[in-house]
């Protein structure tokens, strides 16, 4: 895909200071940024430094402030730890997944799922961080997404891999999003172009592009579905909701080979047994979205 060539956000950066907040967004709305290779990570040691260097990268300065204090919130909570993670959560503008609902873009970092239209919604951070960080993506890592949704989790797993895969089964959402990435990617969030999108039912999960080394599952159902674990590797992991309908716990699922060739699996609570509600993992009959997979 043809990317638009790198214009310096600093015009805009020096009209912008001197204008009103909700001036200051817009104007960074329409900026590039300049793309990230995998050598660089944002500062972490003070939240001035890490604004000063989103600034030069060509980021909105407010939406910085509000990344630097939900990355703060995320670690002290232990949402998110390893370097790699933070450094993910610390490259991906939330921001721009949230601009697709006037009404949630400002509280893109806000400790809340938000509306995305559809009757769905975009996960909250705390909760993305801990799926995201439980997962430990490696480079080399290939990652499944079910429930593309806004597209924000697949775009922290883009700075973590360059091989993810994300389902939507919303047919016109998945189309949406699509256009989101699209659109970052051509701003210079190049990152997300290793991102591939399909809409269908993830319940089969991407047959032609197993096994996956993670899977993420961002709807609730009461089972784990079977074509899921198989499409994950030995030595693999995926993180689910699993439970009745609005009552799920996020569980921690690895899959181990033994010597004999026996499958075996693990399970773990990743909040240690709360009840955390998410939207639910409907079903596809033909082109229509016809109740869920729960047995
Ligand atoms: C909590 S929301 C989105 C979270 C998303 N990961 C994000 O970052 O915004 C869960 C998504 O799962 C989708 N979904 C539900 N059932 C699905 C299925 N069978 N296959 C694929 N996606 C599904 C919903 O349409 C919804 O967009």
């Amino acid at each position: 895909m043809k990317r638009r060539g790198f214009v310096s956000g600093s015009a805009a950066l020096a009209a912008a200071t001197l204008a009103t907040p909700a001036i200051v967004r817009s104007a960074f709305a329409a900026a590039s940024v300049k793309p990230i290779g995998w050598d660089i990570t944002p500062p972490t040691d003070s939240r001035e430094n890490f604004i000063a260097w989103g600034r030069t990268r060509g980021e909105d300065p407010v939406f910085l402030g509000e990344r630097w204090d939900r990355f703060q919130a995320l670690v002290k909570n232990k949402d998110i730890w390893s370097p790699a993670t933070i450094r993910a959560f610390l490259l991906t503008p939330r921001e721009e997944f949230a601009a697709v609902n006037p009404a949630i873009h400002k509280r893109a970092y806000e400790h809340n799922f938000l509306d995305i239209g559809y009757g769905v919604t975009m996960s909250g951070p705390h909760l993305q961080g801990r799926m995201t960080n439980v997962l430990d993506i490696q480079r080399t890592d290939k990652v499944l997404e079910i429930g593309t949704g806004s597209g924000c989790q697949s775009g922290y797993i883009a700075n973590l891999t360059e091989n993810s895969y994300t389902i939507e089964i919303i047919k016109p959402l998945a189309d949406r999003t699509r256009g989101v990435y699209d659109k970052a990617i051509e701003k210079g969030y190049t990152e997300f172009q290793h991102i591939h999108t399909k809409q269908a039912d993830g319940y089969y999960g991407w047959e032609e592009a197993a096994p996956f080394d993670k899977i993420i599952v961002t709807c609730g159902i009461d089972h784990v579905p079977p074509p899921l674990l198989q499409q994950l590797k030995s030595g693999g992991v995926m993180v689910i909701p699993v439970g009745p309908p609005g009552a799920q716990r996020v569980i921690k699922i690895a899959k181990t080979q033994g010597a004999d060739g026996s499958i075996t699996t693990s399970r773990e609570d990743i909040y240690g047994g709360k009840i955390v509600p998410f939207v639910p993992f409907t079903k596809l009959e033909g082109d229509k979205i016809v109740g869920s997979h729960n047995r």
